[in-house]
């Protein structure tokens, strides 16, 4: 086993970029149930009970970074050594959330992984919804893959293949949970969604009426994913990003890379698969 998913690192907060930050802030603050507050001059920052969201001023639906915290810094820095051995370039945390001792890693489409230790937990008060894991749009699911788990460590828990054996969707993991990163193959390339973790189903159930009390449209599910085990619900904020809200998500406490197809049933157990290819 690797030292980094011995260590166990989770997604702790991400930064999205917008054309209008203060008004993308005040949708996740209604939606998601988070309160959102001015934070390093025109950025924002929408917190709930285990999530956080910043947003910066920017090109719509694009990922400013993610963040990913260690439990201490014994495990901090096992990350940041197995990423230094395997040739990345260690760069300053962007995150004011984290600390001096937090650093950054560009993977192989340039998005900025940054790993730090969390600090104080935002307030407990709300719906029951952890953010759990960012998935990439890519157009080299291969590299982000060998990036994700050959330079720091992550596990491949699922796989979903083309007829030609071509990887579709590679989902990872960085402790027990199924992934805390994914991606899929895509004509396109950054945030493909980020998702809560709200464990229960009945939970999901309060998601979905939260929603429907804000007119809010479920784009996809309720559902159940194959890989992860997972249940879902998918909305858009108004830059056009999918939120995913989900439960259930599999524990993996070790097991060879599952393998699916690359068909709908894949994506949703219950229904309509979004195939991104
Ligand atoms: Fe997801």
């Amino acid at each position: 086993m690797s030292t980094a998913v011995s260590a166990g690192t989770y997604l702790h907060h991400m930064q999205l970029l917008s054309g209008d930050p203060a008004g993308l802030a005040a949708f996740y603050a209604d939606a998601m149930d988070m309160t959102a507050r001015p934070q390093d001059g025109e950025g924002w920052i929408a917190e709930g009970p285990g999530r956080r969201v910043l947003f910066a001023r920017g090109a719509d639906k694009t990922l400013g970074y993610c963040a990913f915290a260690c439990r201490d810094g014994e495990g901090l820095a096992a990350i940041r050594a197995r990423a230094e051995v395997q040739g990345a370039a260690i760069l300053p945390s962007p995150s004011p959330l984290f600390g001096a001792e937090a650093f950054a890693v560009r993977d192989p489409d340039g998005n900025t992984v940054a790993f730090g230790l969390g600090g104080a937990e935002p307030p407990r008060k709300g719906l029951r919804g952890p953010l759990q894991h960012l998935t990439l749009a890519t157009q080299q699911p291969e590299a982000i893959e060998a990036f994700y788990t050959g330079t720091l460590g992550f596990l491949t828990s699922d796989y979903v293949r083309d007829a030609e054996g071509r990887v579709q969707t590679c989902w990872m993991r960085s402790n027990h949970e199924h992934h805390t990163m994914a991606c899929f193959r895509h004509s396109r390339q950054g945030i493909d969604h980020h998702s809560y973790e709200a464990g229960d189903w009945s939970v999901i159930k309060d998601w979905c009426d939260r929603m429907g009390d804000r007119r809010i449209r479920i784009i996809w599910g309720p559902g159940r994913h194959g890989p992860g085990n997972n249940l879902f619900l998918f909305i858009e904020d108004p830059d056009g990003n999918w939120i995913e809200v989900s439960a259930e998500l599999e524990v993996v406490y070790g097991r060879p890379a599952g393998e699916w197809p690359h068909e709908e049933r894949s994506l949703n157990l219950w229904g309509h698969g979004i195939l991104r290819t």
